[in-house]
């Protein structure tokens, strides 16, 4: 299988995820509450780091997994580490581990990055599978991406969700 590139954006990049090297900083994402509540369930617990080595391992197996990482001017221009994202053509999943770096529009620069990556790739469709109805964040960003809601369901603990959908193939 061909290296994962570097996806660069400015101030902002993609890196293809490290292993065990990145576990520390992503354990330090996965402890607080209201992350774990968006991006896993509600009610999941802090992460041990044998947990998040596992998570990690399983998202390199089945997808692009990448480490997004912002140049810190004041830090020399060193690329600082905030958040993770799995490239797949049905899921998404995405997690801006440091909430001081939301709401910033890193986000939607994330996603660009993605969806040329997967045009690039020749997918049809890209899909994030399934986002709580109650994040509202995670929601507003993938529509402002030009997602279009695909699908609504109950995950098997009775929490709703909804699914997202892009169409990347050109109009006939
Ligand atoms: C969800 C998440 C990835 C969004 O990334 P972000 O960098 O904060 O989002 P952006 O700043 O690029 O904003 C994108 C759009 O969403 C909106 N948005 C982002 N967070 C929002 C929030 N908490 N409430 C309402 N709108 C929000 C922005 O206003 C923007 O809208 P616009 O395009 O209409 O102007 C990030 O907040 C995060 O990692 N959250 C915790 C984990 C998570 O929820 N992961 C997704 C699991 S499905």
């Amino acid at each position: 299988m061909p290296a994962l590139p570097t996806l660069e954006d400015g101030d902002l990049r993609l890196r293809p995820v490290s292993l065990p090297g990145d576990i520390e900083v992503a354990w330090s994402w996965y402890q607080d509450k209201q992350t774990l509540a968006l991006s896993q369930r509600p009610g999941t617990e802090p992460l041990s780091r044998d947990r998040v080595a596992r998570m990690y391992q399983y998202q390199v197996e089945h997808g692009d997994f990448y480490i997004i990482e912002v140049r810190d001017q004041r830090d020399g221009g060193l690329w600082r580490p905030i958040g993770d994202v799995m490239l797949a053509p049905d899921t998404l999943p995405i997690v801006i581990g440091d909430p001081s770096a939301r709401r910033q529009g890193i986000g939607r620069r994330v996603l660009a990055l993605l969806i040329a990556r997967a045009r690039q790739l020749g997918w049809p469709t890209l899909q994030a599978k399934e986002i709580w109805l109650y994040n509202v964040g995670s929601r507003r960003l993938f529509q402002s991406a030009g997602f279009v809601l695909a699908a609504t369901g109950v995950d098997p603990g009775g929490q709703p969700y909804e699914r997202y959908r892009l169409d990347l193939r050109p109009p006939d």
